[in-house]
């Protein structure tokens, strides 16, 4: 799997069915989501982020914020609340055109990145990378090539929050995900859940990604476990930045 195949995807799901694509949960298909409802969970994810940097003493507001994979937009505007300016990029015009959709406050703005980088975005140009329910959906070998590109973008007193699965838990649908290879679970997706298109998992273990952000010349400077995000993976939010 290559971008190729991550662009079709995503472009098939984001012009179908792009808030339960973002959020899959029961009940929300075909546009069963509550727009109010749907913005004001990314509230509750960017607001405890915010807070516990704030107690690690990496800030609480920004002047440049990258938003990547922004989807709809649900993180992005709730990251506006603290920042001077918010760019959501995504690999997806329909999740674009829902995100302009959805209101966002003038200080977000939208744009399509489907390069294998980031190479629209500076050097030394980002004050808060910030990315969740996206490098999951991605080879590994490309999740290494962005967690590079956050490192590049970042100022030098900036910080990346990189939300990854860590593993499987122990649910029905977790043991699939930890037992049944994937060119099987894809096919379920498509025929037997209709997905309109299939949603990978790529799971990222610790001890991989210290290694690939050391490698880029970068450290993890905190990690903290999401108990919320999804039902059926354990999930960690990791800070980074340049060494
Ligand atoms: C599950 S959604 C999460 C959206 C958003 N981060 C949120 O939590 O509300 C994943 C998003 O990542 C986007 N995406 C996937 N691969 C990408 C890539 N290589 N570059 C940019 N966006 C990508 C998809 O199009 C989709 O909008």
């Amino acid at each position: 799997m290559g971008i190729e195949e991550v662009r079709r995807d995503w472009t098939r799901l984001g012009e179908r069915d792009p808030l339960w694509a973002v959020c899959v949960a029961p009940g929300k298909r075909s546009g069963g989501w509550d727009e109010a409802e749907f913005l004001a969970t990314g509230r509750a994810e960017v607001d405890a982020a915010v807070a516990w940097l704030d107690s690690l003493g990496l800030g609480r507001h920004w002047d440049r914020v990258l938003d990547f994979g922004c989807g709809a937009g649900r993180l992005t505007q709730a990251l506006a609340r603290h920042a001077g300016e918010v760019t959501g990029v995504d690999i997806s015009p329909g999740m674009l055109a829902a995100a302009q959709r959805l209101n966002a406050p003038p200080n977000c703005r939208f744009v399509l990145n489907d390069a294998p980088d980031l190479r629209q975005f500076a050097d030394g140009s980002v004050d808060l990378v910030y990315t969740a329910l996206v490098l999951q959906h991605l080879p590994r070998p490309l999740v290494a090539t962005y967690l590079g590109e956050f490192l590049r973008v970042l100022r030098p007193s900036g910080v990346a929050v990189v939300h990854v699965p860590t593993q499987p838990r122990w649910t029905v649908r977790g043991v699939l995900w930890r037992f049944v290879p994937w060119v099987v679970l894809r096919v379920a997706q498509r025929v037997v859940l209709r997905y309109p298109a299939p949603m990978r998992m790529t799971r990222v273990r610790a001890g991989w990604l210290r290694r690939t952000v050391a490698a880029d010349g970068g450290q993890v400077v905190a990690d903290n476990p999401d108990r919320v995000s999804t039902d059926d993976w354990l999930c960690t939010r990791y800070v980074i930045r340049r060494g």
